[in-house]
C-alpha cells in the first residue's frame, strides 16, 4: 500500500506510514513500487467520475470475528464506495473455509457475525450485494475453465501462496491451497466484477485473477474485465501480541467486543521498554501501532497523538486508544446491537443477496459455454 495517498478509506490522518508485512520489515513502502501511488489516484478518479462503470467484488472468509485491522484496513472502505455509488458486492467465501484448515467450525455463527458487522457499519442492502460462496454452484462451475489457464508452476510461485502454506495448520498442502488464486478468480470474475480493493500482501492474488480473464479472452473470446486493484492506503494494524492482526490468532480487538473487553484486550498489548511514546513504526512497531490505532480513531496524525501521551508511558497511551476505539465504535456497536435482535431479518439480506449473485453468475457461465461453443 502507498504511504499518505489520499486514497480508499483515508479519511484518517494524512501522515501514516504503512507496513505491510508486519514488524520485521525496514524497506520503506514509498519506494517500493514506484508509480502504484499515482495509479492509485488515476482510478480514484476514474471511480469518481463514473461510479456505475465499477462493480466491487471483495468479500472476508468466515473464519472469525471482524476486527479493527479489516475496519480501517478494508471495511469502510467498501462503505465509502457503496456512497459513491459503485455497485459493492460483499462476498461471505464460507466454501473457502477449510482452504488452510481441516474442518469448518462455527461457520453459521462466524457468518451471521459478518452480515451483523457489514450491515452494523454502513453496508445497505438496498444498493450492496452480500452472498454466500456456497449457495452459488453457477460461480464454482468456473473453476474447471479456468484451472485450465493456469499452469502448477504459476501457481506453485505465488507469494501469497506460499505465505498463506507458510502460515496454514494443516501439515500438507491441499490442492484447494495451491488452487486459492483461481478460486478468488471465479469469485470476482462470477460477477464481473472490475475492482477489487485489496491490502498488498493479495496483490499477487489478483495478478492471477487478471491473468486468468485475459487468457479466457485470448482463447475464447472476449468474455472477462480484467478487474483493476485498487491498493488501499489504510496500514497494517498489529494485533496485540505484535503480529499481524488476524481474525484466527486470538491477537485481535474485534469489531463486536464490548467497551470492557476492548479495554481489556488493548491493557495485554505488547509495547516495549521506552516510557516515552512516539510515533516511529519502524523503530517501535508495537508503540506506533497503537498510537496509529488511536490516531485512525481519533482522525488526527499520529504523530501529534504521541506527543501528547508524551512521558505518559505504555499505561497512558493504552488508555487513550481504548478511549478512542470505544467512541469511535459506540454508534456501530448500538446498530449492531438493534439488528442482533432480528437474525432472521438481517439472514433474509444473504438470501436476497444470493438470488442476484446466482443470476449473475448463471449469466456469466452461459456466456463462458457460449464462447467455448458448449451446446447445451
Ligand atoms: N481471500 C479473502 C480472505 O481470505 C477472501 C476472498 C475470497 C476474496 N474471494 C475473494 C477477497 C475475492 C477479494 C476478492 O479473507
Amino acid at each position: 500500500m502507498t504511504a499518505t495517498t489520499a486514497g480508499p478509506g483515508s479519511t484518517g490522518p494524512g501522515h501514516i506510514e504503512p507496513r505491510s508485512t508486519g514488524p520485521a520489515r525496514t524497506d520503506h513502502p514509498r519506494t517500493e513500487h514506484p508509480g502504484s501511488e499515482s495509479r492509485t489516484a488515476e482510478l480514484e478518479r476514474r471511480i469518481a467520475q463514473d461510479p456505475g462503470g465499477f462493480r466491487v467484488l471483495t468479500g472476508d472468509r468466515p473464519t472469525g470475528a471482524l476486527h479493527l485491522g479489516h475496519y480501517f484496513g478494508s471495511l469502510r472502505n467498501r462503505v465509502r464506495l457503496q456512497d459513491l455509488g459503485v455497485d459493492v458486492i460483499v462476498l461471505i467465501p464460507d466454501y473457502q473455509v477449510i482452504t488452510d484448515r481441516d474442518t469448518a467450525e462455527r461457520l453459521g455463527e462466524y457468518t451471521d457475525g459478518l452480515l451483523l458487522d457489514y450491515l452494523a457499519l454502513g453496508i445497505d442492502p438496498a444498493r450492496s450485494t452480500v452472498f454466500c460462496h456456497s449457495a452459488v454452484p453457477a460461480l464454482n462451475q468456473l473453476m474447471l475453465p479456468f484451472l485450465s489457464l493456469v499452469s502448477v508452476a504459476e501457481l506453485n510461485r505465488n507469494p501469497t501462496v506460499k505465505d498463506e502454506i507458510a502460515h496454514s495448520r494443516q501439515s500438507t498442502v491441499s490442492g484447494l491451497m495451491l488452487t486459492y488464486p483461481v478460486h478468488q478468480a471465479a469469485d470476482i470474475l462470477s460477477c464481473k466484477g472490475n475492482l477489487v480493493p485489496v491490502g498488498r500482501d493479495q496483490a499477487p492474488h489478483l495478478e492471477v485473477t487478471r491473468t486468468i480473464a485475459r487468457r479466457f479472452n485470448e482463447r475464447y473470446g472476449p468474455v472477462f474485465p480484467e478487474p483493476d486493484m485498487l491498493l488501499s492506503a489504510a496500514p497494517l494494524l498489529l494485533g496485540t501480541d505484535g503480529t499481524k492482526m488476524s481474525k484466527s490468532r486470538a491477537n485481535s480487538v474485534p469489531l463486536s467486543a464490548t467497551a470492557d473487553e476492548t479495554a481489556r484486550l488493548l491493557r495485554g498489548a505488547t509495547t516495549d521498554a521506552d516510557r516515552h511514546i512516539t510515533y516511529d513504526p519502524v523503530a517501535r512497531p508495537n508503540v506506533s501501532s497503537l498510537v496509529l490505532l488511536a490516531a485512525l480513531c481519533l482522525d488526527r496524525d499520529p504523530h501529534e497523538v504521541a506527543a501528547e501521551i508524551g512521558g505518559g508511558g505504555a499505561a497512558a497511551l493504552k488508555r487513550t486508544v481504548a478511549d478512542a476505539v470505544n467512541s469511535h465504535l459506540a454508534p456501530f456497536r448500538a446498530r449492531r446491537a438493534e439488528y442482533a435482535k432480528d437474525l432472521t431479518g438481517v439472514r433474509s439480506v444473504l438470501r436476497a443477496g444470493n438470488e442476484r449473485a446466482n443470476a449473475l453468475a448463471e449469466a456469466t457461465l452461459d456466456e463462458v459455454r457460449e464462447a467455448m461453443g458448449a451446446v447445451r
